[in-house]
């Protein structure tokens, strides 16, 4: 069987991460979010991918290339003339799609349990199943109203809050049968969400929600993003981290920490890093490969790329840094901040209240102080 994994789309949501990569190559954990969905699909036998590519696609391509090196095999698609939409960006690959397939969107973390999920397809011989999940607030997704059986009554994509009446909502994952995909016009921008779930209401054909209380999360906004890293690393979800493990650390190759520097985990800290004296490192942290951390550095709840160099007393909490930023001394960020790819941040400036620093942005020293 085939899996199809939607991860064209520009992840406007964590700009400016996502300005020169699409967001499923963001790293989760130090390695990007594609690798732990693509294991999480192999684990149940699903080494047959379709990647549906569109916003910096090449990112992709060159990172996994035919799949190989992972033990899968990967086909791209690639929506040439600009983003056709979820269900348009699958009705471009029918050619591809002959027998029965699981779609994914390429932003969820979950442990779904898809062998459990395809029994219940064939079961209801449904022609679409839509795995669901319970959030507090469904306003942010497609609100989906089961009826008797677990039959899909209503969507609602995006609901006002007057329009909530569960709080089961789409989680981004469905098996189809390929005969759906003819409901759906061919080369024109088109949503499952919007269009052929409720089209396929209203045709009487049988689509049914499975909800489940699998973990779940959609990594698509900054604190999201920064959640996934808390619940991998705390052990909600069991996710490859990679690293040596010690108690609640995993450290890289070739990692020098100074022995007056403190690290409470949990943490994952890459290869060649070197943790300076008198840093702390106050867990959830991701610490990518390559990365200098001065004197007397504070990290806590945050997430830093591969080559990032901190200068002395910088103090780091709830934000994400890109690949190569250069930090001066003092400079704070915190607040779901983000800073962009190849920032220098001149000493004693202060990021805060999500402020996104656009990639390669130079800050002379104490230009932001709030
Ligand atoms: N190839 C391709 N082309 N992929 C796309 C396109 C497109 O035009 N548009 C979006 N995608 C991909 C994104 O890259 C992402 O992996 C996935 O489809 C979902 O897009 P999001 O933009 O993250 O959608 P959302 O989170 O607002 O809403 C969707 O997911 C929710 C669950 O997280 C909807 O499916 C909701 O109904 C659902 O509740
Ligand atoms: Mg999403």
């Amino acid at each position: 069987m085939k899996a199809v994994v939607l991860v064209g789309g520009s992840g406007t949501r964590l700009r400016p991460l996502t300005t020169p990569i699409p967001k499923p190559m963001l790293p989760v954990v130090n390695r990007p979010f594609l690798e732990h969905v693509i294991e999480h699909l192999k684990q149940y036998g699903l080494d047959d991918i379709v990647l549906l590519v569109c916003y910096r696609h090449e990112v992709i391509q060159e990172y996994f290339g035919d799949g190989r090196d992972r033990g899968v095999a990967i086909t791209y698609v690639v929506e040439e003339k600009g983003p056709l939409g979820t269900a348009g960006a699958v009705k471009n690959a029918e050619s591809l799609l002959t027998e029965t397939f699981v779609v994914c969107n390429g932003d969820i973390l979950t442990d779904l349990n898809l062998e459990v999920m395809m029994a219940f397809h064939r079961e209801k011989q449904a022609r679409a199943t839509i795995s669901l999940a319970p959030v507090d607030d469904p306003t942010a997704y497609g609100l989906v109203q089961l009826a008797d059986g677990r039959r899909v009554e209503r969507f609602v994509e995006k609901p006002s809050w007057d329009e909530v009446t569960t709080n089961l909502i789409n989680a981004g994952t469905y098996i189809l049968e390929p005969g759906v995909l003819r409901y759906v016009p061919p080369e024109t921008r088109f949503l499952f969400e919007r269009g052929l779930f409720p089209m396929l209401l209203q045709v009487g054909n049988s689509v049914y929600g499975y909800p489940s209380t699998a973990y779940w999360l959609d990594i698509g906004t900054p604190d999201d993003y920064l959640r996934a890293h808390r619940d991998i690393l705390t052990g909600q979800i069991d996710v490859n981290i990679p690293g040596r493990r010690e108690g609640d650390v995993w450290l890289g190759d070739d990692v020098r920490i100074d022995p007056t520097a403190r690290i409470r985990g949990p943490a994952v800290i890459g290869n060649g890093c070197v943790i300076g004296p008198q840093v702390r490192i106050n867990g959830p942290a991701a610490i990518g490969d390559g990365c200098h951390l001065d004197e007397g550095t504070f990290i806590e709840d945050a997430v830093l790329w591969q080559r990032v160099t901190v200068a002395r007393q910088v103090v780091l909490r709830h934000c994400v840094i890109a690949n190569d930023c250069t930090l001066g001394d003092n400079v704070l960020v915190t607040d779901s901040s983000l800073v962009g790819a190849g920032c220098t941040i001149g000493e004693g400036n202060r990021l805060e209240r999500g402020l996104q620093l656009g990639p390669g942005r130079t800050l002379e020293p104490e230009a932001i102080r709030f």
